[in-house]
Protein backbone atom coordinates (compact mmCIF):
# COMPACT_ATOMS: atom_id res chain seq x y z
CA UNK A 1 0.00 0.00 0.00
CA UNK A 2 0.99 3.50 -0.89
CA UNK A 3 -0.20 6.36 1.41
CA UNK A 4 -0.04 9.54 0.33
CA UNK A 5 -0.54 12.53 2.74
CA UNK A 6 -0.90 16.07 1.90
CA UNK A 7 2.41 17.60 1.13
CA UNK A 8 4.00 19.05 -1.87
CA UNK A 9 6.19 16.22 -2.23
CA UNK A 10 2.94 14.18 -3.09
CA UNK A 11 3.95 14.74 -7.05
CA UNK A 12 7.22 13.00 -6.02
CA UNK A 13 4.90 9.97 -4.56
CA UNK A 14 3.38 9.66 -8.57
CA UNK A 15 7.04 8.36 -9.58
CA UNK A 16 7.04 6.36 -6.68
CA UNK A 17 4.31 4.74 -7.08
CA UNK A 18 5.36 3.66 -10.68
CA UNK A 19 8.62 2.42 -9.67
CA UNK A 20 6.47 -0.12 -7.20
CA UNK A 21 4.34 -0.89 -10.03
CA UNK A 22 7.35 -1.38 -12.37
CA UNK A 23 9.20 -3.40 -9.95
CA UNK A 24 6.59 -5.77 -9.24
CA UNK A 25 4.35 -4.83 -6.84
CA UNK A 26 1.03 -4.46 -6.82
CA UNK A 27 0.29 -1.20 -5.32
CA UNK A 28 -2.55 0.42 -3.51
CA UNK A 29 -2.49 3.55 -3.39
CA UNK A 30 -4.63 5.45 -0.53
CA UNK A 31 -4.60 9.62 -0.47
CA UNK A 32 -5.70 11.70 2.51
CA UNK A 33 -8.07 14.91 1.42
CA UNK A 34 -5.15 17.15 1.35
CA UNK A 35 -3.08 14.88 -0.52
CA UNK A 36 -5.79 15.33 -3.26
CA UNK A 37 -4.88 19.24 -3.20
CA UNK A 38 -1.62 18.35 -4.74
CA UNK A 39 -2.21 15.25 -7.06
CA UNK A 40 -5.12 13.45 -8.32
CA UNK A 41 -6.29 10.13 -7.46
CA UNK A 42 -6.78 9.34 -10.98
CA UNK A 43 -3.21 9.88 -11.67
CA UNK A 44 -2.36 6.99 -8.90
CA UNK A 45 -5.32 4.59 -10.21
CA UNK A 46 -3.61 5.26 -14.35
CA UNK A 47 -0.27 3.84 -12.61
CA UNK A 48 -1.08 1.23 -10.17
CA UNK A 49 -2.94 -2.23 -9.33
CA UNK A 50 -5.45 -0.82 -7.79
CA UNK A 51 -7.82 2.25 -8.41
CA UNK A 52 -7.08 5.13 -5.68
CA UNK A 53 -8.41 4.90 -2.38
CA UNK A 54 -9.55 8.42 -0.65
CA UNK A 55 -12.21 7.60 1.71
CA UNK A 56 -12.87 5.35 4.67
CA UNK A 57 -16.82 5.73 3.76
CA UNK A 58 -17.18 6.11 -0.07
CA UNK A 59 -15.52 3.18 -1.70
CA UNK A 60 -17.00 -0.17 -2.40
CA UNK A 61 -15.85 -2.35 0.91
CA UNK A 62 -17.69 -1.85 3.76
CA UNK A 63 -14.17 -1.66 5.73
CA UNK A 64 -11.21 -0.88 3.53
CA UNK A 65 -8.95 0.10 6.44
CA UNK A 66 -9.01 -3.40 7.74
CA UNK A 67 -8.78 -5.04 4.13
CA UNK A 68 -5.69 -2.77 3.06
CA UNK A 69 -4.20 -2.72 6.92
CA UNK A 70 -4.03 -6.91 7.04
CA UNK A 71 -2.92 -7.60 3.01
CA UNK A 72 -0.44 -5.51 2.84
CA UNK A 73 3.20 -6.83 2.52
CA UNK A 74 4.30 -3.34 3.23
CA UNK A 75 2.82 0.14 4.02
CA UNK A 76 5.03 3.06 2.29
CA UNK A 77 3.65 6.34 2.82
CA UNK A 78 5.65 9.23 1.00
CA UNK A 79 5.27 12.10 1.77
CA UNK A 80 4.83 11.39 5.57
CA UNK A 81 4.20 15.05 6.81
CA UNK A 82 3.53 16.23 10.07
CA UNK A 83 0.10 15.98 10.72
CA UNK A 84 0.50 11.82 9.64
CA UNK A 85 3.55 11.51 11.38
CA UNK A 86 1.90 13.36 14.69
CA UNK A 87 -1.50 11.08 13.82
CA UNK A 88 0.05 7.80 13.73
CA UNK A 89 2.35 8.06 16.91
CA UNK A 90 -0.86 9.34 18.65
CA UNK A 91 -2.72 6.60 17.15
CA UNK A 92 -5.54 8.43 15.65
CA UNK A 93 -7.86 7.58 12.69
CA UNK A 94 -9.42 10.05 11.35
CA UNK A 95 -9.18 8.94 7.69
CA UNK A 96 -8.11 6.47 5.82
CA UNK A 97 -4.54 6.35 5.79
CA UNK A 98 -4.36 6.50 9.40
CA UNK A 99 -6.67 3.99 10.46
CA UNK A 100 -4.86 1.65 7.61
CA UNK A 101 -1.57 2.47 9.74
CA UNK A 102 -3.67 1.52 13.17
CA UNK A 103 -4.48 -2.05 11.28
CA UNK A 104 -1.48 -2.45 9.87
CA UNK A 105 0.95 -5.49 11.35
CA UNK A 106 3.33 -5.68 8.81
CA UNK A 107 6.26 -3.22 8.26
CA UNK A 108 5.92 0.01 7.85
CA UNK A 109 8.03 2.78 6.12
CA UNK A 110 7.45 6.80 6.61
CA UNK A 111 9.05 8.72 4.55
CA UNK A 112 8.85 12.23 6.12
CA UNK A 113 8.74 15.37 3.95
CA UNK A 114 8.02 18.96 5.17
CA UNK A 115 9.80 22.74 5.80
CA UNK A 116 13.01 22.17 7.91
CA UNK A 117 11.65 23.88 11.14
CA UNK A 118 8.82 21.89 11.47
CA UNK A 119 11.52 18.81 10.89
CA UNK A 120 13.34 20.09 13.31
CA UNK A 121 10.61 20.88 16.12
CA UNK A 122 10.33 18.72 19.37
CA UNK A 123 7.25 17.50 18.81
CA UNK A 124 7.96 16.16 15.14
CA UNK A 125 11.42 14.43 16.79
CA UNK A 126 9.18 13.16 19.84
CA UNK A 127 7.21 11.72 17.11
CA UNK A 128 9.60 10.36 15.19
CA UNK A 129 11.17 8.90 17.73
CA UNK A 130 7.98 7.09 18.96
CA UNK A 131 7.11 5.69 15.58
CA UNK A 132 10.64 4.28 15.44
CA UNK A 133 10.88 3.15 18.89
CA UNK A 134 7.55 0.98 17.68
CA UNK A 135 9.39 -0.43 15.15
CA UNK A 136 8.21 1.83 12.25
CA UNK A 137 10.95 2.69 9.28
CA UNK A 138 12.07 5.74 8.81
CA UNK A 139 13.54 7.23 5.44
CA UNK A 140 14.68 10.45 7.05
CA UNK A 141 14.17 13.14 4.50
CA UNK A 142 17.19 15.23 2.25
CA UNK A 143 18.99 17.74 2.97
CA UNK A 144 17.90 20.07 -0.48
CA UNK A 145 15.46 22.41 -2.10
CA UNK A 146 11.94 22.74 -0.05
CA UNK A 147 9.14 24.24 -1.52
CA UNK A 148 9.33 28.49 -1.74
CA UNK A 149 12.68 28.53 -2.26
CA UNK A 150 13.81 27.47 1.13
CA UNK A 151 17.08 25.07 1.22
CA UNK A 152 17.27 22.98 4.37
CA UNK A 153 16.58 19.19 5.88
CA UNK A 154 13.03 17.86 5.07
CA UNK A 155 12.94 17.26 1.40
CA UNK A 156 11.64 14.06 0.62
CA UNK A 157 14.30 11.38 -0.21
CA UNK A 158 14.45 10.33 -4.37
CA UNK A 159 11.69 8.27 -5.52
CA UNK A 160 14.11 5.44 -6.48
CA UNK A 161 15.85 5.76 -2.69
CA UNK A 162 12.29 5.32 -1.92
CA UNK A 163 11.44 2.20 -3.78
CA UNK A 164 15.49 1.03 -2.91
CA UNK A 165 14.45 1.20 1.36
CA UNK A 166 10.89 -0.48 0.10
CA UNK A 167 12.54 -3.32 -1.36
CA UNK A 168 15.17 -3.93 1.18
CA UNK A 169 12.15 -4.55 4.05
CA UNK A 170 10.59 -6.64 1.70
CA UNK A 171 13.26 -8.77 0.84
CA UNK A 172 14.10 -8.87 4.34
CA UNK A 173 11.44 -10.30 5.83
CA UNK A 174 12.29 -13.54 4.84
CA UNK A 175 15.33 -15.22 6.33
CA UNK A 176 15.21 -14.59 9.91
CA UNK A 177 11.77 -13.60 10.21
CA UNK A 178 10.57 -14.65 13.49
CA UNK A 179 13.84 -14.47 15.01
CA UNK A 180 14.99 -12.59 18.15
CA UNK A 181 18.11 -11.38 18.24
CA UNK A 182 20.35 -9.45 21.25
CA UNK A 183 23.28 -7.25 19.78
CA UNK A 184 25.58 -5.21 21.62
CA UNK A 185 28.07 -2.50 20.81
CA UNK A 186 30.66 -0.03 21.79
CA UNK A 187 32.81 0.73 24.44
CA UNK A 188 31.33 0.56 28.01
CA UNK A 189 32.28 3.71 29.91
CA UNK A 190 33.24 3.19 33.78
CA UNK A 191 32.50 5.73 35.99
CA UNK A 192 35.25 7.41 38.62
CA UNK A 193 33.86 10.15 39.38
CA UNK A 194 30.80 12.20 38.24
CA UNK A 195 32.48 13.68 34.89
CA UNK A 196 35.21 11.15 34.41
CA UNK A 197 35.52 7.58 33.39
CA UNK A 198 37.57 4.46 32.20
CA UNK A 199 36.76 3.82 28.38
CA UNK A 200 38.12 1.92 25.39
CA UNK A 201 38.07 2.91 21.87
CA UNK A 202 35.06 1.06 20.31
CA UNK A 203 32.77 3.05 18.50
CA UNK A 204 29.91 1.06 18.18
CA UNK A 205 30.60 0.49 14.09
CA UNK A 206 30.47 -2.86 13.75
CA UNK A 207 27.95 -3.86 16.25
CA UNK A 208 25.44 -1.54 14.92
CA UNK A 209 26.15 -2.53 11.16
CA UNK A 210 25.40 -6.42 12.69
CA UNK A 211 22.09 -5.25 14.20
CA UNK A 212 21.24 -3.68 10.75
CA UNK A 213 22.14 -6.60 8.72
CA UNK A 214 19.89 -9.08 11.51
CA UNK A 215 17.18 -6.42 10.85
CA UNK A 216 17.47 -6.36 7.37
CA UNK A 217 16.74 -10.15 7.18
CA UNK A 218 13.15 -9.69 9.47
CA UNK A 219 15.00 -10.98 12.98
CA UNK A 220 13.41 -8.71 15.45
CA UNK A 221 16.66 -7.05 16.61
CA UNK A 222 17.30 -5.26 20.27
CA UNK A 223 20.65 -3.37 19.92
CA UNK A 224 21.72 -2.61 23.56
CA UNK A 225 24.74 0.04 22.81
CA UNK A 226 26.83 2.75 24.16
CA UNK A 227 27.19 4.47 20.76
CA UNK A 228 25.09 7.45 19.41
CA UNK A 229 25.04 6.27 16.51
CA UNK A 230 21.69 5.72 14.19
CA UNK A 231 20.09 2.61 13.37
CA UNK A 232 18.16 1.01 10.46
CA UNK A 233 14.45 1.08 11.39
CA UNK A 234 13.10 -1.92 13.05
CA UNK A 235 16.39 -2.26 15.15
CA UNK A 236 14.90 -1.67 18.96
CA UNK A 237 17.41 0.45 20.37
CA UNK A 238 18.61 0.51 24.43
CA UNK A 239 21.26 2.92 25.48
CA UNK A 240 23.50 1.88 28.08
CA UNK A 241 26.76 3.10 29.15
CA UNK A 242 28.55 1.12 31.65
CA UNK A 243 29.45 -3.07 31.80
CA UNK A 244 26.69 -3.12 34.96
CA UNK A 245 23.94 -1.32 32.45
CA UNK A 246 24.98 -3.76 29.46
CA UNK A 247 24.89 -6.77 31.67
CA UNK A 248 21.05 -5.93 33.20
CA UNK A 249 20.05 -5.03 29.90
CA UNK A 250 21.63 -8.20 28.02
CA UNK A 251 20.97 -10.88 30.93
CA UNK A 252 17.38 -9.62 30.82
CA UNK A 253 16.62 -10.14 26.94
CA UNK A 254 18.82 -13.04 26.47
CA UNK A 255 16.13 -15.93 27.88
CA UNK A 256 13.88 -14.65 25.13
CA UNK A 257 16.80 -14.97 22.16
CA UNK A 258 17.56 -16.97 19.59
CA UNK A 259 20.91 -15.54 19.17
CA UNK A 260 23.20 -13.19 21.24
CA UNK A 261 25.93 -11.23 19.73
CA UNK A 262 28.05 -9.47 22.18
CA UNK A 263 30.17 -6.96 19.92
CA UNK A 264 30.55 -4.70 22.23
CA UNK A 265 34.06 -4.04 24.17
CA UNK A 266 33.15 -4.17 27.80
CA UNK A 267 35.37 -3.11 30.50
CA UNK A 268 36.88 -6.37 32.00
CA UNK A 269 37.71 -3.78 35.09
CA UNK A 270 35.95 -0.79 36.57
CA UNK A 271 36.75 1.70 39.29
CA UNK A 272 35.51 -0.33 43.01
CA UNK A 273 34.00 3.00 44.33
CA UNK A 274 32.81 5.99 42.26
CA UNK A 275 33.68 9.71 43.77
CA UNK A 276 30.26 11.20 44.89
CA UNK A 277 31.95 14.75 43.86
CA UNK A 278 34.26 15.23 40.83
CA UNK A 279 38.16 14.60 42.33
CA UNK A 280 40.11 18.06 42.05
CA UNK A 281 43.66 18.48 41.47
CA UNK A 282 44.58 19.93 44.54
CA UNK A 283 43.31 17.18 46.90
CA UNK A 284 46.31 14.57 45.92
CA UNK A 285 46.89 12.18 43.35
CA UNK A 286 43.79 9.99 43.54
CA UNK A 287 44.29 6.01 43.37
CA UNK A 288 41.79 4.21 41.55
CA UNK A 289 41.76 0.91 42.64
CA UNK A 290 39.76 -1.39 39.74
CA UNK A 291 37.57 -4.70 40.81
CA UNK A 292 36.15 -6.83 38.12
CA UNK A 293 33.15 -6.64 36.19
CA UNK A 294 30.88 -9.51 35.16
CA UNK A 295 31.47 -11.59 31.58
CA UNK A 296 28.19 -11.02 30.54
CA UNK A 297 29.41 -13.26 27.54
CA UNK A 298 30.88 -16.28 30.11
CA UNK A 299 27.24 -15.49 31.74
CA UNK A 300 25.48 -16.08 28.78
CA UNK A 301 27.72 -19.26 28.06
CA UNK A 302 26.16 -20.81 31.38
CA UNK A 303 22.74 -20.11 31.20
CA UNK A 304 22.47 -20.83 27.41
CA UNK A 305 19.34 -22.43 26.13
CA UNK A 306 19.17 -25.32 23.68
CA UNK A 307 19.35 -24.26 20.66
CA UNK A 308 20.67 -20.33 21.76
CA UNK A 309 23.72 -19.15 19.26
CA UNK A 310 25.95 -17.42 21.00
CA UNK A 311 28.52 -15.03 19.32
CA UNK A 312 31.55 -12.91 20.98
CA UNK A 313 33.92 -10.90 19.36
CA UNK A 314 37.61 -11.35 20.21
CA UNK A 315 40.28 -8.48 19.89
CA UNK A 316 43.61 -10.11 19.29
CA UNK A 317 46.86 -8.97 18.43
CA UNK A 318 48.49 -12.82 18.17
CA UNK A 319 48.08 -16.12 17.64
CA UNK A 320 44.34 -15.15 16.29
CA UNK A 321 42.36 -18.70 15.68
CA UNK A 322 43.99 -20.22 18.96
CA UNK A 323 43.08 -17.26 21.34
CA UNK A 324 39.84 -17.31 19.23
CA UNK A 325 39.28 -21.31 20.08
CA UNK A 326 40.29 -20.91 23.65
CA UNK A 327 37.77 -18.33 23.99
CA UNK A 328 34.83 -20.41 22.16
CA UNK A 329 35.49 -23.21 24.44
CA UNK A 330 35.68 -20.92 27.72
CA UNK A 331 32.80 -19.34 26.91
CA UNK A 332 30.57 -22.01 25.21
CA UNK A 333 30.33 -20.20 22.07
CA UNK A 334 28.92 -20.94 19.10
CA UNK A 335 31.13 -18.60 16.97
CA UNK A 336 34.12 -16.09 17.53
CA UNK A 337 34.42 -13.07 15.01
CA UNK A 338 38.11 -12.70 15.79
CA UNK A 339 38.97 -9.61 15.13
CA UNK A 340 43.17 -8.88 14.09
CA UNK A 341 43.53 -5.16 16.08
CA UNK A 342 46.75 -5.00 14.89
CA UNK A 343 46.31 -5.39 11.03
CA UNK A 344 46.53 -2.13 8.82
CA UNK A 345 42.65 -0.97 8.59
CA UNK A 346 41.08 -3.21 10.83
CA UNK A 347 39.01 -2.66 14.25
CA UNK A 348 38.92 0.80 16.22
CA UNK A 349 37.84 3.72 14.43
CA UNK A 350 38.08 2.38 11.48
CA UNK A 351 35.23 2.01 8.62
CA UNK A 352 36.61 -1.59 7.57
CA UNK A 353 37.49 -4.91 9.48
CA UNK A 354 39.95 -8.13 9.07
CA UNK A 355 38.57 -10.60 10.57
CA UNK A 356 38.20 -14.70 11.18
CA UNK A 357 35.20 -16.09 11.92
CA UNK A 358 35.69 -19.57 14.29
CA UNK A 359 32.89 -22.03 14.32
CA UNK A 360 32.38 -24.56 17.11
CA UNK A 361 32.43 -27.14 14.96
CA UNK A 362 36.41 -26.07 14.01
CA UNK A 363 35.54 -24.37 11.28
CA UNK A 364 37.59 -21.52 10.10
CA UNK A 365 36.93 -18.65 7.72
CA UNK A 366 38.78 -15.93 7.01
CA UNK A 367 37.62 -12.69 5.72
CA UNK A 368 39.81 -10.37 4.35
CA UNK A 369 39.90 -6.19 4.72
CA UNK A 370 36.23 -5.10 4.02
CA UNK A 371 33.61 -2.69 5.03
CA UNK A 372 32.20 -3.23 8.20
CA UNK A 373 28.89 -3.51 6.84
CA UNK A 374 30.23 -6.67 4.72
CA UNK A 375 31.54 -8.13 7.85
CA UNK A 376 28.02 -7.93 9.50
CA UNK A 377 26.43 -9.34 6.29
CA UNK A 378 28.95 -12.48 6.27
CA UNK A 379 28.16 -12.52 10.22
CA UNK A 380 24.48 -12.59 9.17
CA UNK A 381 25.10 -15.08 6.72
CA UNK A 382 26.74 -17.52 9.47
CA UNK A 383 24.14 -16.81 12.15
CA UNK A 384 21.01 -17.46 9.81
CA UNK A 385 22.96 -21.13 9.19
CA UNK A 386 23.57 -21.70 12.75
CA UNK A 387 19.71 -20.76 13.59
CA UNK A 388 18.62 -23.05 10.68
CA UNK A 389 20.97 -25.78 12.05
N1 LIG B 1 32.77 -9.64 27.10
C1 LIG B 1 31.69 -9.63 27.95
N2 LIG B 1 31.80 -9.15 29.22
C2 LIG B 1 32.98 -8.70 29.68
C3 LIG B 1 34.09 -8.69 28.82
C4 LIG B 1 33.95 -9.17 27.54
O1 LIG B 1 30.63 -10.06 27.55
N3 LIG B 1 33.06 -8.23 30.91
C5 LIG B 1 32.61 -10.16 25.74
C6 LIG B 1 32.87 -9.17 24.66
O2 LIG B 1 31.68 -8.53 24.26
C7 LIG B 1 33.42 -10.02 23.54
C8 LIG B 1 34.16 -11.11 24.28
O3 LIG B 1 33.56 -11.17 25.57
O4 LIG B 1 32.39 -10.65 22.79
C9 LIG B 1 35.60 -10.78 24.44
O5 LIG B 1 36.12 -11.69 25.30
P1 LIG B 1 37.26 -11.30 26.34
O6 LIG B 1 37.67 -12.57 27.01
O7 LIG B 1 36.91 -10.16 27.20
O8 LIG B 1 38.26 -10.79 25.32
P2 LIG B 1 39.46 -9.97 25.64
O9 LIG B 1 39.12 -8.76 26.43
O10 LIG B 1 40.09 -9.80 24.32
O11 LIG B 1 40.11 -11.04 26.60
P3 LIG B 1 41.61 -11.39 26.79
O12 LIG B 1 42.07 -10.33 27.69
O13 LIG B 1 41.52 -12.75 27.41
O14 LIG B 1 42.19 -11.41 25.43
Amino acid sequence: MLGVAGGIAAYKAVEVCRRLSDAGALVSPVLTAEAQRFVTPLTFSALAAEPARTSLWDGPEASPHTLLGQRSALVVVAPATARLLAAYAAGLSDDLLTATLLVARGPVLVCPAMHTEMWEHPAIRANVATLAARGVHVLEPAEGPLAAGDLGPGRLREPEEVVTAAERILRATASLSGRTVVVTAGGTREAIDPVRFLGNRSSGRQGHAVADALAARGADVHLVTTADRPVAGGVRVERVDSAAEMEAAVLGLAPSADAVVMAAAVADFRPKAVAPSKLKKDSGMPEVVLEPTTDILAELGRRKQPGQVLVGFAAETEDLVANATAKLQRKRLDLVVANDVGAPGAGFEHDTNAVTLVAADGTVRTLGLRSKQAVAEALADEITALLGQ
